[in-house]
């Protein structure tokens, strides 16, 4: 069988076109990385990988990592750099990656993205695109305080700004909508702390790298995802 290096190299057949986007969606608690990760992965047929997702799955079904992670998601802690580095190491190597991908919250540490640099080196692979959504706090607060979440598909509604057709019921495969754990005030508060102390510094970390760009998240989903898209679109022809 092919290494995912030796799939990512294979010349291309007739009329078959070449990867799409490797993305990293960067930004607070609440700026939107869910809700524009799934419009792009819906759109352009890649993957959106969540760590949060993926560590809420780990909790639900109670396995030694969820066990392991559970009590620093309560408090709204980072969980290690070294769970989270193995899996994403685990689920980039799966070869639906090949096609392109949206990180979703990761990395999250200086350490996560020199990490990230040396698992695609392995893989042999890059990033297209660094997005990352700026936004004031109090949009935050109060776009986590309405987010409701399908624990069964992963989409994203708010009460508000982009409620499901049925209340509680989401609109994708009918599962019954849930507020998460982690989105209560003082949880909340503790997330954003953890975000200025420990991610903000990968804005400056990717500023270097040519891939960066930074948009104002605070506009409706459609203004966000245009600019999104329009960032996307221009990268494509670099
Ligand atoms: P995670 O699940 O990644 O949470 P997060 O980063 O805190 O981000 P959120 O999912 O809260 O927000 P989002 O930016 O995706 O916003 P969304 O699109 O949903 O992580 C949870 C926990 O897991 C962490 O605290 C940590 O413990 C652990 N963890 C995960 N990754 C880790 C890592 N790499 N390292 C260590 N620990 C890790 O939008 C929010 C709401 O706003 C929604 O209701 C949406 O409908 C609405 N909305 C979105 N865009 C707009 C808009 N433009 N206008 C109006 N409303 C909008």
């Amino acid at each position: 069988m092919m290494t995912v290096k030796e799939v990512a190299h294979a010349p291309l057949k007739k009329n078959e076109e070449k990867a799409s986007y490797n993305i990293i969606l960067l930004g607070p608690p609440g700026a939107g990385k869910g809700t524009q990760g799934q419009a792009i992965s819906l759109k352009y047929g890649i993957p959106k990988i969540s760590t949060g997702d993926i560590l809420r799955e780990a909790v639900v079904h109670k396995t030694p990592l969820g066990v392991q992670a559970k009590s620093f998601m309560d408090q709204g802690k980072l969980v290690s750099d070294e769970i989270v580095n193995g899996l994403v190491r685990e689920r980039l190597s799966q070869p639906d990656c090949l096609k392109g991908f949206i990180l979703d919250g990761f990395p999250r540490t200086v350490q996560q993205a020199d990490t990230l640099r040396k698992m695609l080196e392995d893989f042999g692979l890059k990033i297209d695109a660094v997005i990352s959504f700026d936004i004031g706090e109090q949009e935050l607060i109060s776009r986590l305080s309405g987010r409701r979440s399908c624990p069964k598909c992963k989409a994203v509604f708010h009460i508000s700004f982009q409620p499901p057709k049925k209340s509680g019921i989401c609109d994708g495969c009918g599962g019954a909508l849930i507020q998460r754990d982690d989105d209560k005030e003082e949880t909340i508060k503790h997330r954003l702390r953890e975000y200025q102390e420990k991610t903000k510094p990968l804005l400056n970390y990717y500023e270097k790298s040519g891939l960066f760009h930074s948009l104002p998240g605070d506009g409706s989903i459609e203004s966000v995802n245009k600019t999104v898209e329009r960032i996307l679109s221009k990268q494509k022809m670099e």
